[in-house]
């Protein structure tokens, strides 16, 4: 969506993976807390996002959204302005349907007001869900929303959480920031990486302004290993998936912190080319070893040897799969060792990894030099 907004994929984190339901204002304000305090905020991870349940069961006597008295009584104003005070960003969420998911009220028939609402507590971001919605194509009901968030005149990023229904990415650039390409991810294996099938396919369709989004990330919820996780956050970044913490992050093991604080693979889901990488090589039994790439600014590739498989395998990258010249030379950086592995690759490189774990690496081209230098 062409409103200035997301030309980068969003970094943050939200209420629904770790928290569902059982979500107050408290959280919300400790883990704004935490963000800032670990670090976390000053990588990127600004936007704070409460997801469903934050409102009350009913619309008030002047038909207007209002929180739930109970969880979140002192407003979402005050909320917003306490986020804004440690410098992030606050979100909300609403479905394009008469209910949410959690059965509060929905804001299909409802968008201009809520629209408003939301602008005038000063919400940054607005997540939009896809329950109880009529039988209404999504097409139809996503569009109004982005017209009442632009009419309000303050910027909010849009985030459209319609499950791919009717493959958003053929649609969905004109109508919001980031689209849903799956349905719910959970903590598992099977989960993460059906979802990283699925929103592969989609790859072609990403760029600044409009992401896919394979839903949010698990690490640090306790269903995975380390090396699930790892290969999680480093897949989620190579496909400039949106990158939105889904654990309790007052309470992080240091391993999660490590995984969710990585810099360098940051930086390539927030390489400024906004190109989506993509899987482009699977071997083995059941495809399980894989070669996942794409391109980064400066001339750069970014590769990802993941092994699927139950065993350790070695996984090899040629250049003719990831569409380098045969005649180039590359350094090549391991952004989980954080150190340079060889500074002269040609034609391939190979490395072992264990099951289940994803390496990850920066391919870059060594200065070619011209007759004139000799
Ligand atoms: C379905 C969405 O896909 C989830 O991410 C979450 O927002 C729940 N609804 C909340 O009810």
């Amino acid at each position: 969506l062409n409103n200035g907004l997301a030309r980068t994929p969003q970094m943050g984190w939200n209420s629904w993976n770790f928290f569902a339901c059982n979500i107050n204002e408290t959280v919300i304000k400790e883990t704004a807390d935490a963000l800032v305090s670990s670090g976390l905020a000053d990588l990127g991870y600004i936007h704070v996002n409460i997801d469903d349940c934050w409102s009350n069961l009913l619309r008030d006597s002047k038909g207007q959204l209002v929180p739930h008295p109970e969880t979140f009584p002192s407003g979402i104003k005050l909320l917003a302005d306490y986020v804004h005070s440690k410098g992030l960003k606050l979100g909300i969420y609403s479905d394009a349907g008469v209910f949410t998911c959690q059965v509060r009220p929905g804001s299909l028939f409802h968008e201009n007001d809520d629209a408003d609402i939301f602008a005038s507590w000063g919400v940054d971001y607005l997540k939009y869900d896809n329950c109880f919605n009529l039988g209404i194509k999504p097409i139809e009901r996503y569009p109004p929303m982005r017209d009442a968030l632009n009419a309000t005149g303050r910027s909010i990023f849009y985030s459209l959480c319609e499950w791919g229904e009717d493959d958003p990415a053929l649609w969905a650039k004109e109508v919001g920031n980031s689209w849903r390409t799956t349905d719910d991810i959970n903590d598992t294996w099977a989960s993460m990486t059906t979802i990283a099938d699925l929103n592969n396919k989609w790859a072609s369709y990403a760029g600044p302004g409009g992401w896919n989004d394979p839903d949010m990330l698990e690490v640090g919820n306790g269903g995975m290993s380390y090396e699930e996780y790892r290969a999680h956050f480093s897949i989620w970044a190579l496909m400039k998936a949106p990158l939105l913490i889904g654990c309790d992050v007052r309470n992080m093991t240091a391993e999660t912190f490590e995984i969710l604080s990585n810099k360098e693979v940051i930086a390539v889901n927030q390489d400024p080319l906004g190109v989506q990488g993509r899987k482009i090589q699977a071997n083995g039994e059941d495809d399980c070893q894989q070669v996942w790439s794409g391109p980064l600014t400066g001339d750069r590739m970014v590769v990802a040897l993941w092994n699927r498989c139950s065993k350790p395998a070695t996984i090899t990258a040629t250049w003719d799969m990831i569409g380098l010249e045969s005649t180039v030379s590359v350094s090549v950086r391991d952004l989980w060792q954080h150190k340079d592995v060889t500074d002269n690759a040609s034609v391939s490189f190979e490395a072992q990894v264990e099951a289940h774990d994803c390496h990850m690496y920066i391919l870059t081209p060594q200065a070619v030099v011209s007759r004139s230098d000799v």
